[in-house]
């Protein structure tokens, strides 16, 4: 391999790149080509770090255990470099490295590493920084990757509730979309702008779904009775809110994330009215949580569009009518009046995520 071939694979490289071909010339000198085969371990998990690499050709993995197994968590490729991490802060490996096809890497060890840093402030502050920001963007991706795994796990629990009701899926998907606008709509609202935060918008979308997973404890001759049901069993459907609050109040004892806080909310409060005659609890006005009061009129608005055991599907215009009637009533007369302001995105949602059928029953 040729020194100027070693130099380009440094230039394209944020961590040399600032660098002079002179100081790149000096620096390659301290790097050794090895040649690895397929399957061959660099390093390991909890090893010491000794050296770093800078991959040449080939491909390498990088794994870290997780539960049972091993969960990829980069592919190395030509140019990319591996192993610095643990070497600059001297801490054992977090994760290991394996050769995925036959690779050649260049390799420093420890000691050259830190004498071609040593007396070179600038180089060792640009390495510093993107050392720092490498660590950043890892935490991130782990965060984004647990709160992807915990989304489509509530979605997945959220969807059980379908096995019990005649609501389907698309209720679902629909009613996360519908809060997630409207709690959009809401932030820049002077009344609401400082309840709603990104957070707030993120964690109703992931939520919102589970609203109803209190109907799994509902016995089936409830449930799924098409004719009138008596106040007995009326008292027995609306425990599905404290039902399934109470599975939330679980999770969230268990990990106090904020979303698991808005989850119990919006399963204990949805049918709250803020007349105060809803239920569980009668409770009124601003007194329902934020979160419950928005839930409330998505749930509500997409029930009236779509075909129940107990009704038919109401057309829009009918629809947006007892919005209106219900504002003040039923519903937070201020968040009715920023939905029905932009009704129509609202009325998109419902068209993209619905089935055919219902599409033709709103179009009436
Ligand atoms: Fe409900
Ligand atoms: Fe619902």
């Amino acid at each position: 391999m040729q020194i100027s071939d070693v130099n380009q694979l440094f230039r394209e490289n944020d961590l040399f790149s600032k660098l002079t071909l002179e100081r790149l010339n000096d620096i390659a000198k301290f790097f050794t080509l090895i040649d690895f085969a397929p399957g061959q371990v660099v390093f390991y998990e909890g090893d010491s770090a000794q050296a770093m690499y800078i991959v040449v050709s080939g491909e390498v993995i990088i794994s870290r255990k997780m539960g049972a197994g091993q969960r990829e968590l980069k592919r190395m490729l030509p140019g990319d470099v591996f192993g610095e991490m643990a070497l600059l802060s001297d801490s054992p490996r977090s994760a290991s490295a394996f050769v995925k096809s036959k690779s050649r890497c260049l390799e420093i060890n420890k000691e050259n590493f830190f004498e071609i840093l040593d007396g070179d402030r600038d180089f060792e502050r640009h390495i510093t920084q993107i050392i720092i920001k490498r660590i950043k963007d890892t935490d991130e991706n782990a965060n984004r990757y647990i709160l992807k795994a915990y989304e489509t796990l509530l979605f997945s629990l959220a969807n059980l509730t379908e096995l019990r009701d005649n609501e389907t899926g698309a209720h679902l998907l629909r009613v996360r979309h519908y809060c997630r606008l409207l709690a959009e709509k809401l932030s820049c609202h002077p009344h609401f702008e400082s309840a709603i935060d990104p957070l707030f918008i993120e964690n109703i979308f992931i939520v919102s779904p589970m609203h109803d997973i209190g109907k799994v404890a509902i016995p089936d001759a409830v449930m799924l009775k098409s004719g009138k049901l008596s106040d007995e069993e009326v008292m027995l459907m609306h425990q599905h809110s404290s039902a399934g609050a109470g599975v939330m109040k679980k999770l969230m004892d268990e990990i106090p994330f904020p979303t698991f806080a808005m989850g119990y909310n919006i399963t204990m409060y949805h049918h709250e009215r803020y007349d105060g005659s809803g239920y569980p609890s009668g409770l009124k006005g601003e007194k329902i949580p934020l979160e419950a009061r928005i839930m409330s009129l998505a749930d509500v608005f997409d029930a009236l569009l779509s075909a129940r055991i107990y009704k038919p599907a109401f057309s829009f215009a009918k629809v947006v009518n007892i919005l209106r009637e219900e504002r003040g009533k039923q519903f937070d007369p201020l968040i009715t009046d920023v939905m029905l302001t932009s009704i129509e995105e609202f009325r998109e949602i419902y068209l993209k995520y619905s089935n055919p059928d219902e599409i033709d029953e709103i179009s009436r």
